[in-house]
């Protein structure tokens, strides 16, 4: 076996030992790119092998997760689920006047929380909501902290029953380019969003059965084995209220829990009872 390939080899087992990610085939190119990028993030001048090594050991660990985790997302991605929320989910909550309690289980740099957060504003200007945000990188759960975003003014990235000039305010700043703009979120939606760091693959989540109305995990199960990806489907399911609903990413699978849940729409599957 080649050196290169013991390092990517050392590499994905780090990475499924501290995230439960699993690289699939073919990913080499990305491996040597975020090497590289990990190098720069944790300014290691040495050997890379010397420098896996002291991952391994407990070095640079945030460095490493932090480097290895894919991050993409925008706000209103995959806006139908953001539709079902507030056509189907809101009202039932503004009829019995009760606080929605929602979570984000992979909130990335934050555009998927405060996309809820607008969701409910939009709805109702007095509705209360609580959002949970979690995500294994604390570089984009900073990032979702200071909700400042950089945007080209000819964005189409908000439906059109969104006006988000009610939600954000715009920023000065030199260096941007000529059609883009800076834009801060307003304090109304940060206030409904408490972000912490949590690992999916963690054995125990800190949060209480029945904890949830709504719970978001798009996007993030594609990145473990199906084996990984039912053992935190069913952590999270147990988080949820029976009649609670559950949005999952484009591509994803509910696998054993389409025993235990109604689907309503695409990818989305309210919970009609508990596992066993
Ligand atoms: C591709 S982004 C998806 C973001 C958003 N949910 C969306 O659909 O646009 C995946 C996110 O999952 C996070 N992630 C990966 N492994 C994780 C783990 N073990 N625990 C928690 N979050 C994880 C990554 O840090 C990343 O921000």
């Amino acid at each position: 076996m080649s050196n290169t390939q013991q390092l990517y080899d050392k590499v994905k087992s780090i990475l499924y030992s501290l995230t439960g990610i699993t690289l699939t085939e073919n990913k080499e190119v990305m491996i040597a790119n975020r090497l590289d990028k990990l190098k720069r993030n944790t300014k290691y001048t040495g050997d890379i092998g010397e420098l896996l090594q002291r991952i391994e050991d407990g070095e640079f660990t945030k460095e490493f997760i932090n480097t290895f985790t894919t991050n993409k997302t925008h706000f209103f991605r995959e806006d139908f689920h953001f539709e079902d929320l507030k056509t189907r989910v809101l009202p039932e909550f503004e009829k019995l006047n009760k606080e929605i309690k929602m979570y984000c289980s992979a909130a990335s740099t934050g555009e998927e929380p405060y996309s809820m957060a607008m969701t409910v504003r939009e709805f109702s200007s007095t509705m209360k909501a609580s959002i949970v945000a979690t995500d294994i990188d604390t570089d984009v759960l900073q990032t979702a902290a200071n909700g400042i975003y950089r945007f080209q003014k000819s964005s189409k990235e908000f439906p059109d029953w969104i006006k988000p000039q009610k939600y954000f305010k715009r920023r000065i700043q030199k260096n941007l380019a000529g059609d883009e703009i800076l834009i801060k979120v307003n304090d109304d939606l940060k206030n409904m969003i408490t972000f912490g760091q949590m690992n999916l693959n963690d054995t125990v989540y800190p949060f209480e059965t029945h904890q949830f109305d709504v719970v978001f995990c798009r996007n993030v199960l594609i990145y473990f084995s199906i084996e990984d990806q039912n053992k935190i489907l069913q952590k999270l399911f147990r988080t949820l209220k029976i009649g609670g609903t559950l949005y999952i990413g484009h591509s994803e699978n509910p696998h054993d829990l389409i025993n235990y849940t109604k689907r309503v729409g695409q990818n989305i599957f309210v919970k009609v009872k508990d596992i066993g």
